[in-house]
């Protein structure tokens, strides 16, 4: 696939400050289904290093409140200074459960390879992220997870790699439990075609946890992963 808007960055500043599978791509594909128009208010849920912000803010001309735990603001704000988008891009460090917004205060959220951390539990959407968006608004995240549901019954050749915490888990699972919200509708929900791509493209990172992630790609051999991706109005 193409992807025109990611690779209008420079490939070696993007290994630099990828987590995991090629955010950008992931996002690029996803907004596929979104409706980005520049001006707009847009929280980048567990934003990590900002990759999807500083694509957010270049490529759609949105605003963005760049959201992330592990990653401080200050160290966020280094790189979107040095990207000159410090004026598009608000570093915040906040946890999940905890977000320092307004309800309704967002024309959309995202949140791109980190949902699982966080909204495998049924309660998070509407209790926490959903409200954040005014009516009308949207709702896009990618989540690594499986072609189908293995619930607890992982594969065996996974299971060596596959942490309780990732809540890996299939398009039909995480449709199941955004049908159950009040506060969304769901406008799609499928198998982002980049999933092979943007995993390629994390394990040729040098970092020691792309480096550690090889052996995990080796052992799934493209039979297993997925990259689920939902997007939902605001109701
Ligand atoms: C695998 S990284 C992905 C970062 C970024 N979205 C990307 O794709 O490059 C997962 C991110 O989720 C964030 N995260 C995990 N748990 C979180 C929580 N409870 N609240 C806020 N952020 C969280 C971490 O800080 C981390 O940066």
């Amino acid at each position: 696939m193409n992807y025109p808007r990611s690779q209008s960055f420079d490939p070696g500043f993007v290994r630099a400050n990828m987590m995991g599978p090629n955010s950008m791509k992931l996002l690029e594909e996803l907004s596929g289904s979104l409706s980005l128009q520049p001006g707009m208010r847009v929280l980048d849920l567990a934003c990590g290093k900002g990759l999807t912000s500083i694509l957010l803010a270049q490529e759609f001309g949105v605003s963005v409140f760049a959201t992330d735990l592990w990653i401080s603001a200050t160290e966020n704000y280094d790189r979107f200074l040095r990207m000159n988008l410090e004026d598009r891009i608000i570093p915040i460090h906040a946890e999940a459960h905890d977000l320092p917004y307004a309800e309704n205060y967002f024309d959309a959220a995202v949140c791109v390879d980190a949902y699982q951390y966080f909204g495998a539990d049924p309660a998070f959407l509407d209790e926490h992220l959903a409200r954040l968006v005014k009516p009308g608004g949207q709702i896009g995240v990618a989540v690594p997870g499986f072609l189908q549901e293995y619930g607890e019954n992982i594969p065996a050749d996974l299971q060596p790699y596959i942490k309780p915490e990732y809540n890996f888990h299939s398009c039909g699972w995480w449709n199941d439990l955004w049908s159950s919200s009040k506060l969304v509708k769901i406008t799609s929900c499928r198998s982002l075609d980049c999933c092979k791509e943007a995993w390629s493209d994390w394990l040729a990172c040098d970092n020691e946890y792309a480096v550690a992630d090889r052996e995990m790609i080796k052992a799934e051999g493209g039979m297993y992963f997925n990259i689920v991706g939902i997007t939902a109005e605001r109701v």
